[in-house]
């Protein structure tokens, strides 16, 4: 039991929530409700990222006032957060009055150590990264690696943040904390980066009003990645005298995409540094997903919109898929047709069919009433590998294993119904034995699939008559086999998971 603060990236407000979005954010609500379940106080932060050069060419686009624009785009993101059943306990958007004033304050204390100096930049720009590139990073053909379009070439006197001072710094810091970004051929990424030598980077345009002006310089206004990385710290009160960050700082996890590696584990640990703030604890970075082989994103045409699959899998066949398909760290490749196969394999087929089916044999064969479990059920074993397998499993901020180790008890139970064949038995001390084992490893499923599916899982708890919320339980205590009472009114209710034709 302790603190654990997680984050998202912050998206930019230039596009609708797509997929790609829907699948970090996810991610991030699966751990913070497992974290939850261990009794954590946890804190999970996701918002929108509203400046820079992007925005405002996609607002003059619209014809609003990027301000305008920021406040009809954000709420898009917030509302379906809420249908996707995100639990965030705060949303921040860079626009805001305490988000200024952390950043003044991060960039005035790295102006003070004397790592932000004026110097000229010229060079090649791709605004959709808002990201700088030398020649030989571009493609052939001289276009963007991500976006595969044209870059701009900038030149301006800009204020650069120093970040070639921090190569032995930042190398000596990972060595000593070795595990901090996880998978770890994703930190072989970032060391790869590090390794490879750093450039300054300029951390203010004079060319852009949409920004937060210098403190010390208010005719330039911060680049737009200072600007975002600092609502890691704007959200637990950085900047404001009257709260005391640390009571949240240092994050547990920053979850990214591997394509935000560069700016999350190179420049921002440097800007603390250089700030003498704390670093990250952690960092889980993530792939894309893709769409016919490529990056999901507006730019590319292929974007698909989360809400559109909740119509068809609801939200939990959704948050399942996201979760369970790809192995966080890895690229995981969308399609419709694995979507619905997994819905019916692991939902329709596995766990609504084991829910429905222990409801039916108990309603005929027990009078609906649920039988007590046994202490030396064959199935504690299996609920024992399944609590040790999900806990492994989202340590290391892995969904996928998380998941597979709680469906691991989901097939033993049915597995166990199918040894036993309790429909063809007779009612009497064996039947009740049976179900009553059945009932326990649904009641411990209920509780393991929590994170991954809290509707459906909040059903299945009180369809068994269980007591109290099910966000109120806590392992592990709420896991360990012998929990169910027995003698509660066992609720069969309509399929929870209806099977999808293919
Ligand atoms: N605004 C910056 C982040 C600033 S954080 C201080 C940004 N925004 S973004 O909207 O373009 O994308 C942010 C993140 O969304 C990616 O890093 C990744 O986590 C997620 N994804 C966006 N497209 C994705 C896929 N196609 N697949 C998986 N995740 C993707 O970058």
């Amino acid at each position: 039991m302790g603190s654990f603060y997680v984050t998202t990236p912050i998206y930019y407000v230039n596009a609708e929530p797509h997929l790609g979005h829907a699948y970090t954010t996810i991610v991030g609500d699966a751990l913070t409700r497992w974290h939850r379940l261990l009794g954590d106080d946890v804190t999970y932060l996701t918002g929108t990222d509203e400046h820079g050069l992007k925005i405002r060419q996609a607002a003059d686009a619209a014809g609003t006032t990027p301000q305008e624009f920021c406040d009809r785009i954000a709420p898009a993101f917030q509302r379906a957060w809420e249908r996707l059943d995100i639990a965030n306990d705060d949303f921040i958007r860079t626009t805001e009055p305490r988000h200024h004033a952390a950043v003044r304050e991060l960039l005035q204390r790295c102006y003070d150590a004397g790592d932000i100096e004026l110097d000229t930049y010229s060079g090649k720009y791709c605004v959709a990264c808002e990201e700088y590139y030398t020649d030989d990073e571009l493609l052939d053909d001289g276009l963007c690696p991500i976006h595969k379009r044209p870059v701009d070439h900038f030149e301006e006197e800009n204020y650069f943040f120093r970040l070639s001072r921090f190569q032995d710094r930042l190398l000596d810091w990972y060595a000593a904390h070795p595990g901090a970004i996880v998978p770890e051929f994703r930190a072989n990424e970032a060391l790869g980066l590090i390794r490879g030598g750093l450039r300054d980077f300029s951390v203010s345009r004079t060319s852009l009003d949409w920004g937060i002006p210098l403190p010390w310089d208010s005719d330039h206004v911060a680049y737009v990645w200072f600007d975002a990385l600092t609502n890691y710290l704007s959200a637990v009160g950085f900047g404001d005298p009257a709260q005391d960050h640390t009571q949240r700082w240092p994050v547990d996890y920053h979850l990214i995409g591997k394509d935000i590696i560069r700016h999350h584990c190179v420049y921002w640990p440097a800007m603390l540094m250089s700030a003498g703030v704390e670093l990250p604890k952690g960092w889980a970075v993530g792939g894309w997903l893709l769409v016919d082989g490529e990056k999901m994103a507006k730019s590319t045409g292929n974007v698909v919109n989360p809400l559109d699959l909740v119509d068809t899998v609801g939200v939990d066949g959704f948050r399942y898929y996201v979760l369970a398909d790809t192995t966080y760290g890895s690229d995981g490749d969308f399609s419709y047709d694995g979507l619905v196969a997994r819905y019916n394999a692991d939902l329709a087929n596995n766990l609504g069919n084991l829910m429905a089916r222990v409801a039916t044999v108990v309603a005929k064969k027990c009078d609906g009433v649920g039988p007590a479990p046994r202490a030396d059920s064959p199935l504690a074993d299996a609920a024992a590998a399944a609590v040790a397998g999900a806990t492994t499993g989202w340590d290391a901020v892995s969904p996928s294993r998380a998941l597979e180790a709680t469906w691991g008890l989901i097939r033993a139970t049915n597995a166990h119904l199918e040894a036993n064949e309790p429909w063809k038995a007779d009612p009497g001390a064996e039947v009740d034995a049976v179900m009553g084992d059945a009932l326990e490893a649904l009641r411990i499923i209920a509780v393991l699939t929590h994170p991954a599916v809290p509707g459906t899982a909040a059903q299945i708890w009180e369809r068994l008559g269980m007591t109290g919320a099910l966000d109120d339980q806590r392992i592990p205590d709420a896991v360990s086999w012998g929990g169910y009472p027995g003698g509660t009114d066992i609720v069969k209710g309509d399929p929870l998971f209806p099977r999808i034709a293919s």
